[in-house]
């Protein structure tokens, strides 16, 4: 009489019984059933057979019920079918709701993470299917575990895609998130498996972490809605110049740039990407985000079909600055820029000390033997210490010998947090020299450089 019930009620017995319980017939009607469950649809049909066998029902009549909670540890993946259910945060409340249609769960399955949020059903009658933790490894893990997108209030707030990690591993890679929620991530995910996400080392020393979470929120929210400048070049070297939120991701580039230069081709077929003055080349994904805040130093964003992006070549402002520039570095008195150099040690700027040695060791200039003749040899010894620190040996020994004898505050090398510093004094022509780094051009690349140093000081055969 079950069946006279309807085929739901019907369904339903079937998929409360357990895995062992369940006859060929029963297998059968899941199977058709799973067969027609459109958030299933991109799975395989040997994958729905499998399925049949393990998947579970379980109803939730009640508003308020809890399918789980935060911090608990992940034992299954879940699928709404009808009704729908709450995304709460401790701290936050609701972020997000789910419908029919729409899953949740995997993020503590593939992370091995407690659960980042809590799962409260919303209305009357919601239906969930439920997948073992286990089963979603075994059957699931390599279709449903591509991308992981976290949603708060309507935007995305974290993107995981899985990429290939050593030894036929895998691991999960941040294409786009935002402070806030990176920190959560990091937290929540699994540092001491080894795997550390190579966003971490950029975070760490990009941003400025703050006590107040309110203000944060608003802080970040104005920062990528602030609209940005930048060129998108082409092939040969032609360009627009756009003007998007920092938040437009690389496909919204793309094909703007596309359209503003003309380029007949499928959005699809085009790439975005950075080419760096050395000729290497980062193709950027199409939901990353904060393209043009992202490049290297003389980085350029290109726009290409595919199978044309080994023809990019950079361009010549790449190589050496050709704009004139406010304030020539030359015209810097010796001594003032002795005494800025000086600074960021007496300051305990590490960082900024170890950018100015690692400069003057590069080979450009530590060849230039006539010009460093000429120093005094007091000063030679001075900075033949200075540079003795960046020696990386004995895992950065020396370096850890300059921080540990040094009070902090202290701006590391390292990604470590950074502390505020008070300014320094006001040297005379301040705004000038702030206005000098804030637009600095420089060479990068080794071979310019090398080539200018020959000039200075030809290769003695
Ligand atoms: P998991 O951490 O396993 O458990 C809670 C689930 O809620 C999480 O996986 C996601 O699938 C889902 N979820 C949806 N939106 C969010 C969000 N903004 N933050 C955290 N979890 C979310």
């Amino acid at each position: 009489d079950l069946a006279d019930r309807g085929p739901d009620a019907w369904l339903r017995m079937v998929l409360r019984k357990s895995s062992n319980d369940r006859t060929a017939d029963d297998l059968e009607i899941i199977y058709e059933e799973l067969l027609h469950m459109k958030p299933l649809s991109h799975l395989s049909n040997s994958m729905k057979r499998e399925l049949a066998s393990v998947i579970m029902f379980e109803a939730h009549p009640r508003p308020g019920s809890v399918v789980f909670e935060q911090g608990e540890e992940g034992r299954s993946w879940y699928l709404v079918l009808c009704g729908s259910v709450d995304v709460v945060i401790h701290g936050k409340g609701v972020v997000a709701t789910l419908h029919a249609g729409e899953d949740f769960g995997k993020l503590a399955l593939i992370n091995e993470a407690p659960r980042a949020a809590s799962i409260i059903v919303r209305e009357d009658n919601t239906h969930l299917l439920r997948v073992g933790k286990d089963d979603f490894n075994r059957i699931l893990r390599d279709v449903e575990a591509n991308t992981v997108r976290l949603k708060e209030h309507g935007k995305d707030v974290l993107i995981l895609e899985k990429s290939q990690g050593p030894h036929s591993s895998v691991k999960y890679v941040v294409m786009a998130c935002t402070p806030a929620r990176m920190v959560e991530h990091l937290l929540d995910s699994r540092l001491d498996s080894g795997s550390i996400d190579p966003a971490l080392d950029d975070f760490l020393l990009t941003h400025e972490l703050s006590n107040d979470a309110s203000s944060e929120g608003w802080e970040e929210a104005a920062l990528m809605h602030r609209l940005i400048i930048f060129r998108v070049y082409c092939a040969d070297h032609t360009y627009c110049t756009l003007r998007l939120p920092v938040s437009a991701t690389a496909e919204q580039i793309k094909v703007c740039a596309a359209d503003k230069l003309g380029l007949r081709v499928r959005p699809e077929d085009l790439i975005l990407a950075e080419l760096k003055s050395n000729g290497e080349r980062v193709n950027f994904r199409d939901v990353e985000v904060s393209v043009p805040t992202s490049l290297s130093l003389n980085g350029r964003i290109f726009v290409a079909p595919k199978d044309h992006l080994d023809a990019l070549t950079v361009i010549a402002e790449q190589e050496a600055p050709t704009e004139g520039v406010e304030l020539d570095l030359e015209d810097v008195s010796a001594k003032e820029m002795a005494y800025h150099m000086t600074i960021c040690k007496q300051y305990h700027n590490i960082n900024g000390m170890f950018a100015l040695v690692l400069g003057l060791s590069n080979m450009a200039v530590s060849r230039l033997s006539l010009t460093w003749d000429k120093l005094p040899s007091k000063s030679r010894k001075l900075y033949m210490q200075l540079e003795a620190t960046i020696d990386p040996s004995k895992n950065h020994r020396a370096y850890r010998g300059v921080v540990s004898s040094m009070d902090s505050p202290l701006v590391p090398f390292m990604p470590l947090l950074l502390k505020v510093i008070e300014d320094p004094p006001t040297p005379k022509n301040e705004s000038e020299v702030r206005a000098y780094v804030r637009c600095l051009r420089t060479i990068d690349n080794q071979r310019t450089l090398t080539s200018l140093s020959q000039k200075l000081e030809p290769r003695r055969s």
